[in-house]
């Protein structure tokens, strides 16, 4: 049976004293409740050491916005998946669609991050998502299956196991319009469908498919009972503790 995992995406946002003061609030909020779900929260790189010895002995796992694939080396401004792994991280997100639209991420790109995910014992959270163009084009399907593919190219089934994968439609991200429950449900069932075609239903129905997009805790509890929705990725609303915690309640 899978774990319904719900994740803090925090984008470029809190310095770190911000951060501290946002995941302590956190941590106490969810001492006081047993959560049905993983806790996930990915802050800036600035700020995940110090996050990470406020974690200690909690629910609450770390994850990393984004890496680099390769080992060390002349990349400026590039983080390593060792270096994560040095300062606690557990997971990292690959392949957010504003990685993809403002830094130019392709599918390749986010294929070796994957591969390198993998060597290295990190737990990626792969994002695909359409934009309204594409939906209104009747053509999300295609889409969605064009990224996955290219991303899990020559990833073998073993390692499907150590990642989430997140649906995040573009036009719902951080615009306040929300795919209604069924229209995520009917993507999330296709997303399943593949895995289950390229892999095996075994694979297909032990991965994690979170969505993400315009998450409040309004609408929480009726996208995330949807049968194939098995999470949340969350920018905007995870930004306050109570907030986040209201949507960790709803799964
Ligand atoms: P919002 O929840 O702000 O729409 O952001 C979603 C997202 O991009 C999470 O990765």
């Amino acid at each position: 049976m899978r774990k319904k995992v719900v994740a803090g995406n925090w984008k470029m946002n809190k310095n770190l004293s911000e951060a501290i003061q946002l995941v302590s609030d956190l941590r106490n909020g969810l001492d006081s409740f047993e959560p049905n779900c993983d806790v996930i929260v990915c802050p800036p790189f600035t700020n995940l050491e110090s996050v990470n010895t406020i974690i200690k002995d909690s629910k609450i796992h770390l994850g990393a916005q984004n890496f680099y694939f390769k080992d060390s080396g002349a990349f400026t401004g590039e983080i390593s998946a060792d270096m994560l792994l040095s300062v606690g991280v557990e997971y990292v997100i690959v392949g957010h669609s504003e990685r993809r639209a403002i830094f130019k991420e392709d599918d390749s790109v986010i294929n070796l991050k994957l591969k390198q995910a993998f060597t290295k014992g990190l737990k990626p959270i792969l994002c695909v998502g359409e934009t309204l163009e594409q939906r209104e084009g009747g053509i999300t399907k295609e889409v969605i299956k064009n990224q996955i593919t290219a991303a899990l190219k020559e990833i073998p089934a073993e390692n499907i196991a150590n990642m989430i994968l997140a649906y995040e439609p573009i036009w719902a991200i951080g615009t306040g319009k929300t795919a209604t429950p069924e229209q995520a449900e009917e993507v999330h069932k296709f997303i399943r469908d593949l895995i289950s075609e390229l892999y095996n239903s075994n694979v297909a129905e032990n991965l994690t498919i979170q969505y993400g997009g315009s998450v409040k805790p309004a609408n929480a509890e009726s996208l995330l009972s949807q049968p194939d929705i098995d999470g949340a990725l969350v920018g905007g609303a995870c930004l306050q503790a109570d907030s986040f915690i209201e949507i960790i309640k709803s799964a």
